[in-house]
């Protein structure tokens, strides 16, 4: 195939990523760990699906980086995940070292990639990635919103017992229980949640999103990888297929929404050029009182890596 995308990390995200790119005959995959025979194990294995899948994706997994030269896309996520009672900044003094780490390498084999964070805190694991790569602000993404949307999307469907094809669903801010989701622009089939609810369940719901993350980790004593791949490989499918759609991703701000120098979630246009359009929608007062709240979440958590020698 043409297209070729590196996923860094073989664990549950990295693994299931890998896995869904290409049984949606996306791309061909590099999988790459630190951990000798993981990746060539689990490449192995899903190539040997591949002919029951029906795809011709080529998956190869390795240990350094020579086979991600040239890559279209790079997935991080490479790091440690949650255990229960964990929240997700408790673990930025580990990978923003892996991050970076990561970083340097991918940037060398693929000085033209989009990159794609998925680490944990993702907004600071975002900032790690953008100025250890030097890359332009339109080629460093990080998969939060979609999940969080998708989340969200799910419990609305289960509340309504209606498709989740006629849902949409958007959430902003940071990937953390500052997170901002946006009842007024959630839908069922056009008409707004706010519509079919009562205040109460819709509360209950933005409440379960918030706290969509912690619910898996309480289960599996380790975080959730089935939402989260399936999250980042639709952002790879818009931008390798140039389908510019619109999607919440955490971006590099430079004054919309009214932040400067920070990553968030906020709705973009994601096509062949990575980040084509951040697109700057109209919010209440109480709206944006709760942006400015995760904002200054994020903007903390970016301060902490400074302190941190990593
Ligand atoms: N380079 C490459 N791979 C690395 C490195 C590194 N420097 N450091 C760690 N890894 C690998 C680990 O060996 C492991 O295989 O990253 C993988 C992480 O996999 P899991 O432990 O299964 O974690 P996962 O659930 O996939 O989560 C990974 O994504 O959603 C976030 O919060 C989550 O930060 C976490 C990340």
């Amino acid at each position: 195939m043409d297209r070729k995308v590196t996923v860094v990390g073989a664990g549950n995200v990295g693994a299931t990523t890998a896995q869904r790119l290409a049984e949606k005959d996306l791309c061909d995959v590099v999988l790459i760990d630190i951990v000798e025979g993981v990746p060539q194990g689990k490449a192995l294995d899903l190539t040997e699906a591949a002919p029951i899948e029906k795809h011709d994706a080529k998956l190869t997994g390795v240990n350094s980086y020579e086979a991600t030269e040239g890559s279209n896309i790079v997935i991080i996520t490479a790091g440690v995940p949650r255990k229960p009672g964990m929240s997700r900044d408790d673990l930025i003094g580990t990978n923003a070292g892996i991050v970076k780490g990561v970083t340097q390498q991918v940037v060398k084999y693929s000085p033209q990639c989009i990159l794609i964070v998925v680490s944990n805190p993702l907004d600071a694991m975002c900032h790690v990635a953008f100025e250890t790569s030097g890359f332009p602000k339109n080629r460093v993404i990080g998969m939060a919103g979609v999940l969080d949307s998708a989340r969200f999307r799910a419990f609305i469907a289960m509340e309504l017992d209606v498709s989740v094809e006629n849902t949409h669903a958007f959430v902003l801010g940071g990937h953390g229980d500052t997170m901002v989701p946006l009842p007024r622009y959630s839908t069922v089939a056009g008409i707004p949640i706010t519509e079919l609810m009562t205040q109460d369940r819709i509360d209950a719901l933005v409440d379960r999103t918030r706290n969509g993350g912690a619910e898996i980790v309480k289960f599996l004593t380790t975080s959730a990888y089935y939402a989260p791949a399936s999250a980042v490989v639709e952002m790879a499918e818009s931008i390798l297929k140039d389908k510019k759609k619109i999607l919440p991703c955490a971006v590099y701000l430079q004054g919309e929404y009214g932040f400067n120098d920070l990553f968030m979630g906020v709705p973009v246009k994601l096509g062949a050029k990575g980040v084509e359009e951040i697109i700057e929608i109209k919010l209440t007062d109480e709206e944006k009182k709760a942006l400015q709240h995760s904002a200054d979440a994020v903007q903390s958590l970016k301060d902490a890596l400074k302190s941190l020698k990593y």
